[in-house]
């Protein structure tokens, strides 16, 4: 059957710092600019989730788009939306956790939809912190 990739899109506002603690703050000034500034500051992430497969021959589907919304709802924007990321998720905490950077946060929300998504299935997520500014992650 042909190789078919579906897109889901999907959307969660979010606040976070980037900052990293074994730097002075004038380095983390010059490094990271306004995007190291101590209160915060927000985006509306856009995210993109592509999956492709062959086409199953008696739906005609490579997944159930229902099944991946409600997947993408669960797993991404109840777990992102209106949340600061470096003070409300465990892998962004500011004592050791990741810079929550469009990097990595792309690779948490791949490995998050990773474990729900059928493994015969490939996986790619974009995610775009401003309109001009996308990531992209595809478990490499
Ligand atoms: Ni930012």
């Amino acid at each position: 059957m042909p190789i078919v990739t579906v897109h889901r899109k999907a959307h969660f506002n979010a606040a976070h710092r980037l900052y990293n603690n074994n730097w002075s703050d004038a380095r983390n000034v010059e490094i990271f600019g306004k995007c190291a500034n101590p209160n915060y500051h927000g985006h509306n992430y856009g995210l993109i989730v592509a999956v492709t497969g062959s086409i199953d021959i008696n739906t005609g589907f490579v997944m159930d788009m229902k099944v991946l919304k409600d997947i993408i709802k669960t797993e991404i924007e109840d777990y992102f939306d209106h949340k600061n990321l470096n003070e409300q998720l465990i892998e962004f905490n500011p004592k050791d956790g990741l810079n929550p950077t469009a990097e990595n946060i792309s690779v948490i929300i791949w490995n998050k939809l990773r474990l729900k998504i059928d493994a015969t299935l490939n996986l790619k997520v974009t995610l775009y912190e401003t309109e001009r500014n996308f990531v992209t992650y595809c478990g490499l």
